[in-house]
């Protein structure tokens, strides 16, 4: 692992006449990325044999013991590695990918019917949608709609919005600002069933967290309470921020990306102005590293001497590249800031070759309040930028960036 202070120095040495992120980088970035997922799979099996546990299905990070760490399908992280197994089959066309793509997709179909958290959006969204994508194989249909439909029963009317986790930690009705994500499967789910009840949720859910979740820098709160009979706030605060005031990196990347995605489903312009603002708050924080490479919290007094968090990188590039199709002002500027954080990705928080069990970047953080997760690869920073590097790559084509 490369210390913090050396990779500050680094970063300010090299940042500075950082080229942009050409098309050859792109198909370096996927040959790194085919080689180190093949690695990948070998080394799930290999864990999955010593685990001896059946329910262990997809990988997540790499743990403090330095072994890989496996997940059940329930866990929020478990459609991540699938959706990357279809994103190379995507982009090298190459139909070796497509059996471990299914399996992996199918280990975890499940999760369909999970209606305890929100996070059924990530989970089937990111597996079973990019498998239809990819194959329009009609039974993926059948799962993304049933999938939406479990979301949907997290729906309260009252508040105006979904519930992101069961009553915890004394809150009755806690919505996260990752829940955002969650919504581009309702939005899909209308497409393909044709019944608006979908969409409309998914933007009542919008506009109460729009309404709800940000401050007057347009940074977010990490957790906004609410009272299930009433609708009332009852807490503003955070989970795995530094403080209820701070802006946790990854929850500014996560209300970027969903904004942004709101405004391509519905052209609100209410949403593409949050977009742009969520980004101008990230982009002039004097707390942003010259690589672009968020610190794991924007507002964490001990900055520069805290970890990174390369995950919320890789979602701001993967965002950025689409908000640089729909903004008129700003397009060039969230372009070439996208192609500037997956040079820094792909240039310094790349593993090597055959190392850290396959996955592909260094550096992400995880929940740094519960001391898990810290400073490690894992595996949804993988995900987006690898999705990331699609939108560069489609971009360049002069295709649609988000391809359905
Ligand atoms: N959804 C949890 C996280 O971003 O860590």
């Amino acid at each position: 692992m490369i210390k913090y202070k050396t990779l500050i120095l680094s970063f300010s040495i090299t940042c500075l006449a950082a080229p942009v992120f050409a098309q050859g980088d792109v198909a370096k970035a996927f040959s790194f990325a085919a080689k180190q997922t093949t690695f990948m799979l070998k080394e799930v099996d290999s864990a999955k044999a010593h685990a001896n546990n059946p329910a262990l299905v997809s990988p997540r990070n790499l743990k403090p013991d330095g072994t890989l760490g496996l997940i059940n399908s329930k866990d929020w992280c478990s459609g991540f590695f699938p959706g990357e197994l279809w994103f190379l089959y995507e982009y090298t066309k190459d139909a070796k990918w497509l059996a471990p793509a299914k399996d992996y997709t199918a280990n975890i179909e499940r999760e369909k019917d999970d209606a305890t958290s929100h996070d059924v959006g990530f989970k089937v969204y990111n597996s079973a949608g990019n498998a239809y994508r990819l194959t329009r194989d009609p039974h993926y249909k059948e799962v993304l709609i049933r999938a939406a439909t479990t979301l949907s029963r997290r729906f309260n009317p009252v508040v105006g919005s979904l519930q992101s986790w069961n009553a915890r930690n004394g809150w009755k009705f806690p919505v996260i600002i990752d829940n955002m994500m969650n919504l581009e499967l309702l939005f899909e789910a209308t497409h393909l069933s044709g019944d608006s009840s979908f969409y409309k949720i998914a933007v009542a859910h919008a506009n109460t967290a729009m309404k709800n979740h940000f401050r007057a820098d347009n940074s977010s709160f990490h957790v906004v309470d609410y009272d299930p009979e009433t609708g009332k706030i009852l807490h503003r605060v955070t989970h795995q921020g530094f403080a209820d005031s701070s802006a946790w990196a990854r929850g500014q990347a996560w209300g970027l990306y969903g904004y942004t995605l709101c405004y391509r489903e519905t052209r609100n312009k209410a949403y593409l102005e949050q977009a742009q603002k969520i980004a101008k708050f990230i982009l002039s924080n004097p707390n942003l590293p010259a690589d672009l490479v968020p610190y794991w919290d924007f507002n964490d007094p001990a900055i520069p001497n805290v970890p990174r968090d390369a995950s919320a990188a890789a979602i701001m590039a993967s965002a950025l590249y689409e908000l640089s199709t729909y903004s008129t002002a700003n397009s060039k500027l969230y372009k070439t800031t996208a192609d500037k954080i997956v040079k820094s990705l792909s240039d310094r928080y790349q593993s090597k070759p055959d190392e850290n069990h396959g996955f592909l970047l260094l550096h992400s953080m995880g929940h740094k309040p519960a001391k898990s997760e810290i400073d490690v690869p894992i595996i949804y920073a993988d995900y987006y930028y690898m999705e990331a590097l699609l939108r560069k790559d489609r971009l360049a084509k002069r295709r649609p960036v988000v391809i359905r």
